[in-house]
């Protein structure tokens, strides 16, 4: 039972993933007042009191990136100035995380520069969902949660009883991330040699493991021109796969993504709705599964002071014995 003084807010990012938790968790959503001025910027005002709250804001930064993160840091702003005894931010898609890191000289690292600003703003501990690199939680100095969606995609995955699998990274980065699907369920891997010339484009190669005459299973934590999976796809028939799924916990969809996604040899294609996914780039291949219960229970435990990793134990001891 959620106690008296929880505040769960959604931002307009994506409010149907949390009109989704508040239905889960019982409660209503604290109404805000959002809107924008005529050159852009954002006003935001709380409707109701929050004195004493623990609050939950829910904004993703889905595209418009820049926006839904300055919108979300303006509705934290309005919180903290209004007495609240803590603010959560809930991110379940972590804009900016990709630049984590300086690959050439003068390059910013943004997932810093947007963990600063969070905190700077008010905010007392995030959830996040599935980062681009785990590490990227340390550049928060406040508790964070990274919750992922392994046990949700991999009981999809076990579901379909597929034969001969193998789970493959669409990239080296991607790798520790595959092998936790693989360890779930007990397959082997593939790595997939992606180069990146650019941003946004991705050139593929050579397969390192072996995929001839198995089922691929791509994963990765963002599809966002849909260059990286389509092209993995590809190389993984030419390579001798026997066909492809791809399953991706952020769908940003970026164009041409869902073009690309339509003429891909892939199956089907698998995203969360960490991401409001607009009814025009909703593709015959594509199928949405909802965080929304793992959010919930999240944002409870949180709440209450009690952990999360037994949560995620017994999903994954259920899987055990559905795997074997
Ligand atoms: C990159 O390192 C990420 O993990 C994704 O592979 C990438 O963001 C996907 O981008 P795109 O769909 O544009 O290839």
């Amino acid at each position: 039972m959620l106690k008296e003084h929880f505040k769960l807010i959604s931002g307009t990012a994506n409010r149907k993933l949390a009109e989704e938790v508040a239905k889960l968790l019982k409660v209503p959503l604290t109404p805000v007042e959002i809107k924008r001025f005529h050159d852009g910027e954002i006003y935001c005002r709380v409707l109701e009191s929050v004195r004493g709250a623990d609050v939950f804001i829910i904004q993703p930064t889905s595209p418009d990136a820049s926006l839904n993160l300055m919108e979300l840091l303006i509705l934290v702003d309005a919180l903290q100035r209004s007495s609240p005894s803590c603010i959560t931010a809930v991110i379940p898609y972590y804009g900016y995380c990709r630049q984590d890191k300086k690959t050439k000289a003068r390059e910013p690292i943004t997932a810093k520069l947007v963990a600063n600003m969070i905190e700077v703003a008010g905010v007392k501990r995030v959830i996040m969902f599935d980062l681009h690199v785990a590490q990227v939680q340390g550049f928060f100095d406040i508790p964070s949660d990274n919750l992922d969606a392994i046990p949700l995609f991999a009981d999809y995955i076990a579901n379909k009883k597929l034969k001969n699998i193998v789970i493959v990274s669409p990239d080296a980065g991607g790798a520790t991330r595959a092998r936790s699907y693989a360890k779930v369920l007990n397959a082997p891997i593939a790595i997939v040699d992606k180069r990146r010339p650019e941003p946004n484009v991705a050139e593929v190669e050579n397969v390192i493991g072996d995929v001839k005459g198995k089922t691929a299973i791509l994963i990765d934590d963002i599809i966002d021109t849909a260059g990286s999976i389509t092209e993995s796809a590809k190389i993984l028939l030419k390579f001798g796969a026997k066909e492809v799924y791809s399953f991706a916990t952020h769908g940003l969809l970026s164009k041409p993504a869902a073009e690309r996604l339509e003429k891909s040899p892939i199956k089907e294609v698998v995203v969360t709705n960490t991401i409001d996914i607009p009814k025009e780039k909703m593709i015959s291949k594509l199928k949405i599964m909802s965080i929304a219960p793992l959010l919930a229970e999240d944002i409870k435990r949180t709440h209450e002071g009690l952990p999360m990793g037994v949560v995620y134990e017994g999903m994954y001891k259920k899987l055990e014995k559905k795997v074997k």
